[in-house]
């Protein structure tokens, strides 16, 4: 109800602080009673995916709650899940700011944060701490001064240690803002990582006696011979679910635009077409053996039907969030 007043004022402030503003809010309101003026009360549409039920299917991608800081205040607006990360084993500061930029007219953002994040034990006492009842998948990535011939034991570090918390891991190897990541999504290295992590998993389900399924998190800058070899890579090594996508370094949509030559991943509006093309393309290639968690531009009900008509099981919101609010969710969820 307040959100079209809290966003005109937090749009006038840089959108990095904005974010750490509305969090230090959030976070407070959410520990008192006035928690009421965050709560959204959203019908149950429950979808089981990967093993698991979600009681709707609307999630918060990765990157909004890097460190878990507001799992709750998040869940009392009523996600389906939350995606927390992208933690990596140590904490990193990320790239030197400004490296959050608003794209006003085309309702975009471009990003380079590069992870930075208190690192994944710092994630795991949050994670503890929180009371909220729904799915957390947590994102996991690579430290930026690991090597990147190094860097599956990032992943599995982070597996070890994020695995009895998570109710399903994410692993990113499509942000565009950690030198070389992108270049796991190939061939060789992708199968190298995948067979790894595939390993890891069947350990630690026998170690725990829990199955946490695992999900890719992939670019929507793929050729069409990419995208086919990733999903093959997917379905041989079983992985649990595919998450497309993540920022793009295309500019075409947003040419002439303030901003629009930052260096970064683009999200939002611009990416809308972009990802649903991405998931329509990866669900041909699929063809339902592995569900698709549909991420991109979605802004509206129309844009989130799109998603799931393209093949996704489950959506998650970011920049959408940023520009609508939390009516936005609750808009979808009613829609369902
Ligand atoms: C500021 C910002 C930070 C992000 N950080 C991460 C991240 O740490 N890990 C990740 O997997 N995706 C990250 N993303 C990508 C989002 O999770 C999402 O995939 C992408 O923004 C597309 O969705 P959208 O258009 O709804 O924002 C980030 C996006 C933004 C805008």
């Amino acid at each position: 109800m307040f959100y079209p007043l809290i966003k005109k004022v937090l749009f006038q402030i840089d959108p990095e602080q904005a974010h750490e503003f509305t969090f230090r809010q959030l976070k407070h309101i959410s520990e008192t009673p006035f928690n009421f003026l965050i709560r959204q009360a959203l019908p149950t549409k429950s979808v089981d995916c990967m093993g698991l039920s979600f009681k709707n299917p609307v999630g918060l991608a990765a990157g909004f709650d890097k460190d878990g800081d507001c799992i709750d205040a998040l869940g009392m607006m009523g996600f389906g899940f939350i995606e927390v990360g992208t933690v990596t084993p140590k904490a990193q500061e990320g790239n030197e700011k400004p490296r959050l930029f608003r794209l006003v007219e085309a309702q975009g953002l471009i990003n380079r944060m590069g992870f930075n994040n208190k690192g994944v034990d710092n994630l795991i006492n949050n994670i503890k701490k929180s009371r909220y009842g729904g799915i957390i998948g947590i994102n996991i990535g690579k430290n930026k001064v690991t090597p990147i011939e190094k860097g599956k034991e990032d992943y599995l570090t982070c597996m070890d240690k994020v695995y009895t918390h998570a109710g399903y891991i994410a692993i990113n190897i499509s942000s565009p803002n950690t030198p070389g990541l992108r270049t796991l999504q190939y061939g060789e290295a992708l199968d190298d990582l995948l067979s790894a992590i595939k390993q890891r998993q069947n350990e630690l389900k026998v170690k725990y006696k829990k199955y946490v399924p695992i999900t890719l998190k992939i670019a929507p800058d793929l050729t069409e011979a990419e995208l086919v070899q990733i999903a093959d890579s997917v379905i041989r090594h079983n992985i649990d679910g595919i998450i497309a996508t993540n920022t793009t370094l295309q500019r075409d949509l947003v040419k002439g635009l303030n901003h629009c030559e930052q260096l970064g991943g683009l999200s939002g509006r611009p990416i809308q077409l972009i990802s649903t093309d991405v998931i329509k393309r990866l669900s041909n290639e699929l063809n339902n053996r592995i569900p698709i968690i549909g991420v991109g531009g979605i802004d509206s009900v129309i844009a989130a039907k799109e998603k799931f008509a393209a093949g996704a099981s489950l959506i998650q919101l970011y920049t959408g969030f940023i520009y609508h609010g939390p009516r936005l969710l609750k808009d979808i969820v009613n829609y369902i």
